[in-house]
């Protein structure tokens, strides 16, 4: 009896054994394959561990003795910032499938992990942000009779943001500063990208919209101060690239911030822009937008929306809050598509919002000729901690 027992685990031992190291298919980002490749002790050390099969686009699939390949961790989270970094799948045909549905949407390299350890330039950046110089930026945007896509003035507002970023970054060479034109309205997006030091491939974005609006009827000719919506996000991103060119800041990764054309009229800009990167298979690995920042509709100073972002991202954002800035923050959500950063979810592309105020404590004055700064109480108090909480995302996204 007592032998059968002995007999009956230890056949149960060797099948769970055997199921541990049951063979099956990994994919992994087509970098990592290559890292390994060059690297003599990660090769020694996983090539009996990995068989390769085929690679598409970004992706390279693998067959496994095992579903713990040792040492593979290790290697995406130190070398690439990811957390597993590859994916395990049972069968073959499960694997294929993946890997086709991958390179549609490489999310793979999507897969970001997220850490708090620039303490020392995140602090000195966030020290120098000024809301003298957020609140000049809106008072100057504000003096445009409007900033709609069709108009004159329209066109003439984002190319005074063109010439003030540019003015900013001037001492830089590797910053650049665009025109984004479109085919179907006059006025331009504006694009400033810094690029990164040593991996230039991944991109982080700091975007909001440069246009206003106002009336029903002649909207061309209409006034539409937009102080709020959306000056003050334009004004908060200004202010990140202001501190950033002041203490000389040089990221690894490379960071583009954007002002948007005709938002207001369908979230028109920003999605060719993000429709573009996704066609150019562009990796973009964070974006934050940036829409309405100053007005403090309740005792939140940030809220973040929930809808249409991405939740591993928006808690990031929180954690960094709570490290860097300790204001008080909330959640809300829109319910619908509301701002450029759902040109960016729509294309696979990880995106938050972080807001001024929760949907019913709103500003109710945006998209009439009364969303003036004297509704912030003609300050830009609240608009320069979206500036401080950019900074600090750019600056752990981007190392
Ligand atoms: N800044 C607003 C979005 C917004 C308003 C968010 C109030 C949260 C509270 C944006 O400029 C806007 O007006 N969006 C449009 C939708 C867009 C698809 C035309 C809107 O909300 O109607
Ligand atoms: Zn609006």
């Amino acid at each position: 009896m007592k032998k059968w027992i002995i007999f009956l685990i230890s056949i149960s031992v060797m099948t769970l054994s055997q199921s541990l190291r049951a063979e099956g298919y990994i994919t992994m980002g087509s970098d990592a394959h290559k890292f390994i490749q060059k690297n003599s002790v990660f090769k020694s050390q996983l090539q009996n561990e990995l068989e390769y099969i085929d690679q598409e686009g970004d992706v390279a699939l693998f067959k496994v003795k095992s579903d713990v390949i040792p040492g593979l961790e290790h290697i995406m989270h130190e070398e690439f910032n990811r957390c597993a970094g590859y994916f395990y799948h049972e069968t073959l045909d499960e694997a294929v499938s993946f890997l086709n549905k991958e390179n549609e949407h490489n999310s793979l390299l999507n897969f970001v992990s997220y850490s708090i350890n620039q303490n020392a330039k995140v602090e000195s950046a966030i020290k120098a942000v000024s809301s003298d110089e957020v609140l000049k930026t809106i008072n100057k945007l504000s003096t445009f009779k409007n900033r709609y896509f069709q108009s004159k003035t329209g066109v003439a507002s984002s190319e005074w943001i063109r010439d003030r970023w540019t003015e900013l970054s001037r001492h830089r060479q590797d910053v650049q500063v665009e025109l984004f034109k479109h085919n179907s309205w006059v006025q331009p997006s504006v694009i400033l990208t810094i690029k990164g030091s040593t991996t230039p491939d991944e991109v982080i974005v700091l975007g909001g919209h440069a246009d206003s609006i106002s009336g029903w009827y002649d909207r061309a000719n209409a006034t539409a101060p937009g102080a709020d919506d959306n000056a003050s996000g334009i004004a908060s991103i200004t202010e990140v690239i202001r501190v950033m060119m002041q203490i000389n800041y040089k990221p690894s990764k490379t960071i583009k911030f954007m002002a948007y054309a005709a938002e207001e009229v369908g979230l028109r800009g920003s999605r060719e822009i993000a429709d573009l990167f996704k066609r150019q298979q562009i990796n973009v690995i964070g974006v934050v937008q940036l829409d309405m920042t100053n007005f403090h509709g309740s005792d939140f100073d940030i809220v973040l929306m929930d809808d249409y972002t991405n939740k591993a991202q928006n808690d990031f954002l929180a954690k960094l809050n709570d490290t860097y800035l300790q204001f008080n923050w909330g959640h809300s959500s829109c319910g619908y598509a509301c701002s450029d950063h759902a040109s960016w979810t729509a294309n696979g592309y990880p995106a938050s919002m972080p807001f001024e105020a929760t949907m019913n404590t709103m500003n109710t004055k945006i998209h009439t000729a009364n969303d003036l700064i004297a509704l912030s109480g003609g300050n830009a108090l609240n608009a320069a901690k979206f500036s401080k909480l950019g900074t600090s995302f750019l600056i752990e996204m981007a190392k």
